[in-house]
């Protein structure tokens, strides 16, 4: 681990899981032409201006291309948020990620810890490598979140706007700014080193039972997401069920069906996902809109996933098939995910 300005009086951690923010590129002038997570974290930190009274550490976790996100490099990452959580002279920890799956993480880390203390993820389009890269002010305006008095949850940071973890979304594949949280809007903007606020952070329940489950699972239950889709079939969902009636290892626990508009679903596939839920796979709709919420109506044979993207709603039901809460808790849950998105 990398520290600097020893002896300010709290700490801000950053963890490095890898992504463009570390990515390099052969010329200076390819923003595209690159591998991600080349650039240690504690040289990305090189030459970032810290706040008064803030010291830095830097402890690399991975150094993945955020593409091949695992459940295994998830734990990792929760343990190892949890523990400098815990430090009472840690102010709040900073995670560096690729942009692709970062509002996954976002979402998984916000439900297994909902902490106390800010985690602020964040990340660059262009790689460190890059003549004009955007990770350092990323970095930086990360830093200035994770100081910010009353800051808590789980957060994303890109281009100068605070996202929560639940509404955060990726919707543009080369813009600097590239991230959205849709109807809800970004939780503030950082201004200069300090954030001007539009909205509560996320909520902080602290670790939830969840979290013991979570990072001491072997396993990771398999949910798989279909999208519904002009002349879509059921033969895939079919086969998911074949899989677990002949008891194969690893079968699917669980589908995420990403439906068009308010949460329908080609005829034939909605036909094939209720012969699932008959053989005991967990079938959920989440909306493939971008924006906006599944309203759901009296006789839905098929639960929805209110406002989460298939996604956050594949993490929401493996996290479900997880902890085996009883039924009731388990719609509960899905209610109250209601303000992500919409
Ligand atoms: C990644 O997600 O690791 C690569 C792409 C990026 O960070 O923008």
């Amino acid at each position: 681990m990398g520290e600097n300005n020893r002896g300010s009086t709290r700490r801000v951690v950053v963890l490095g899981t890898g992504g463009t923010i570390a990515g390099r590129a052969s010329r200076a002038e390819d923003n595209i032409g690159y591998t991600a997570g080349e650039v240690g974290v504690a040289e990305l930190l090189q030459g970032v201006d810290v706040p008064a009274g803030i010291a830095l550490s830097a402890e690399q976790v991975a150094q993945v291309d955020s593409k091949d996100m695992s459940f295994a490099l998830w734990q990792a990452l929760a343990r190892r948020c949890a523990h400098w959580l815990s430090e009472p002279d840690v102010a709040g920890v900073v995670v560096t990620h690729g942009t692709d799956t970062l509002e996954e993480t976002a979402y998984f880390l916000q439900s297994v810890l909902s902490p106390a203390k800010p985690v602020v993820l964040t990340c660059a389009m262009r790689p460190a490598s890059a003549l004009m890269p955007d990770g350092p002010q990323n970095l930086r305006d990360a830093i200035a979140a994770a100081v910010t008095p009353g800051a808590r949850g789980v957060v994303a940071v890109c281009a100068g706007t605070v996202h929560g973890a639940r509404e955060v979304q990726k919707v543009h594949t080369y813009r600097l700014d590239a991230f959205d949280s849709g109807d809800a809007g970004p939780l503030a903007y950082v201004e200069e080193g300090a954030l001007r606020m539009l909205r509560e952070w996320p909520q902080a329940c602290g670790a939830t039972p969840l979290f013991e489950r979570v990072v001491g699972a072997v396993s990771w239950p398999r949910v798989e997401i279909l999208l519904s889709h002009a002349e879509a079939r059921g033969a895939i969902v079919d086969a998911l069920v074949a899989e677990r009636v002949q008891g194969a290892p690893d079968a699917a626990e669980g589908i995420v069906l990403a439906a068009t508009g308010n949460g329908t679903l080609h005829h034939a596939l909605e036909a094939a996902a209720l012969r699932a839920q008959a053989a005991g796979i967990a079938v959920v709709r989440a909306t493939r809109c971008a924006q906006g919420r599944i309203l759901a109506k009296p006789g839905d044979a098929l639960r929805d996933a209110g406002a989460l993207t298939p996604v956050k709603a594949r993490i929401e039901l493996a996290l479900e098939l997880l902890s085996a809460a009883a039924p009731a808790q388990r719609e509960q849950g899905w209610r109250d995910r209601g303000a992500s998105k919409g």
